[in-house]
């Protein structure tokens, strides 16, 4: 069995999906359940015997231990984070506390747990660390993308927790022999996205007839890639990534921020017209930028594909079509996760929403 770490979260909940749609092997979902983690988003799986949920944190060592001896897995999926740009600029303590120190004392107790493993089961284990472009930094318009060798230079909160998460991974590979694998991806999309991140946050504001807040000049570049085929590139990463080595993954499909949600309104426009027949593109409001705003991201996903032969199955039209329209057909779960403090959070981030960029 293996275990996946923030399981109740946007990726981690679709991976687990994925993982028992193609497999019987059995999968625990270790998550703390922050405002980002939500059972209902594995609802679906709650009476599958091959599922379980565990609620801990990945700093909590008592925890984690106890998990790992019981359940003996062949190998850990490390989603859990603070994953929210937003949130790291307004407050970094949580991302410290997870994204470095949770990962560290996660590292410490799998390699216990690794060292007194048999030998065969030994070679045979594998952590997949889950991360992120951003550590990178950002690029110009005529940069190449994102390769595995590009250095760290992470500008914001959040990716200067992810980096140093990275490099904690890497150096328990090389000095304690812990057969790691890192990959790095673009921006995510789809089913069960909070609502706090770019795309779900336009569908949600523009059905609900609120502005649609594009930072600056919506000019910022993002590489959006369709969230289960994140999936299935950690999937092969596991299972035939090379020990120590890091592979980036990513759509080749680069766009602007106000392109992404001009086509968000155009489908919604088709799918749910407003009742006063105009564009929801009527509805979008330049805000203020965001601060240290990255300007571009781009990946070269050419390691994963050339050595792993991993394939992107969704191009953009499909996936952001496809996202759409889960979002109109599953307003109990939008219902679900837009609580009290998902409405903190918006009052708290939007609040200066008149003030033009
Ligand atoms: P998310 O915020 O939707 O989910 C994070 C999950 O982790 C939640 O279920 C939360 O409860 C859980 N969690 C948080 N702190 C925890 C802790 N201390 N112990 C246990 N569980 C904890 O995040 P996501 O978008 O699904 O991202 C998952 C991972 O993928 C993150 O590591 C993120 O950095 C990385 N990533 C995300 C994207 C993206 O576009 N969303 C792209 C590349 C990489
Ligand atoms: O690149 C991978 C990263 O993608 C992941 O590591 C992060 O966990 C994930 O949150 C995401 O980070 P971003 O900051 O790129 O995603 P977000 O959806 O917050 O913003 C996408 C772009 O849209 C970014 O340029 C900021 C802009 N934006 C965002 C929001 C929430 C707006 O213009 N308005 C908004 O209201």
């Amino acid at each position: 069995m293996i275990i996946v770490t923030g399981g109740a979260g946007f990726i981690g909940s679709n991976f687990i999906r994925e993982w028992l749609a193609g497999s019987q092997e059995p999968v625990i979902n270790l998550d703390k359940l922050t405002y980002a983690g939500n059972l209902k988003s594995l609802a679906d799986l709650s009476h599958d015997a091959r599922y379980r949920f565990v609620h801990a944190d990945i700093g909590d060592r008592v925890a984690v231990a106890a998990l790992l001896k019981e359940a003996q897995p062949r190998a850990i999926v490390n989603f859990a984070a603070e994953s929210h740009v937003d949130r790291s600029i307004h407050g970094a303590a949580e991302f410290i506390a997870t994204n470095i120190v949770g990962t560290f004392n996660l590292l410490e107790e799998v390699r216990a747990y690794w060292k007194g493993l048999p030998s065969t089961a030994q070679a045979n284990f594998r952590f997949l660390h889950v991360s992120t472009d951003e550590v990178y930094g950002s690029l110009t318009a005529t940069d190449p993308a994102f390769t595995e060798t590009h250095r760290y230079e992470p500008n914001s909160p959040y990716s200067a927790s992810k980096a140093a998460s990275d490099h904690l991974v890497r150096a328990c590979y090389h000095t304690h022999h812990l057969p790691v694998v890192t990959t790095n991806c673009s921006n995510n999309y789809g089913p069960y996205h909070f609502p706090e991140k770019l795309i779900p946050l336009m569908i949600l504001n523009a059905l609900a007839g609120k502005p649609l807040p594009v930072y600056g000049d919506g000019q910022n570049v993002r590489d959006w890639l369709y969230v289960t085929d994140h999936c299935s590139a950690i999937r092969l990463a596991l299972e035939k990534g090379r020990l120590g080595e890091t592979y980036n993954v990513g759509g080749r499909n680069e766009r602007t921020n106000l392109d992404v949600v001009n086509i968000v309104c155009s489908l919604l426009d088709e799918l749910k017209p407003r009742a006063d027949g105009k564009s929801y593109a009527t509805q979008i409001s330049f805000v203020k930028d965001r601060p240290g705003h990255d300007q571009r991201y781009a990946i070269d996903a050419t390691k994963l594909e050339s050595e792993l032969g991993w394939k992107a199955a969704e191009n953009f039209e499909s996936g952001i079509r496809k996202t759409v329209q889960w979002y109109l057909d599953n307003q109990d779960w939008v219902q679900s996760v837009t609580s009290g403090e998902y409405r903190k959070w918006m009052d708290t981030q939007y609040a200066n929403d008149k003030e033009a960029a």
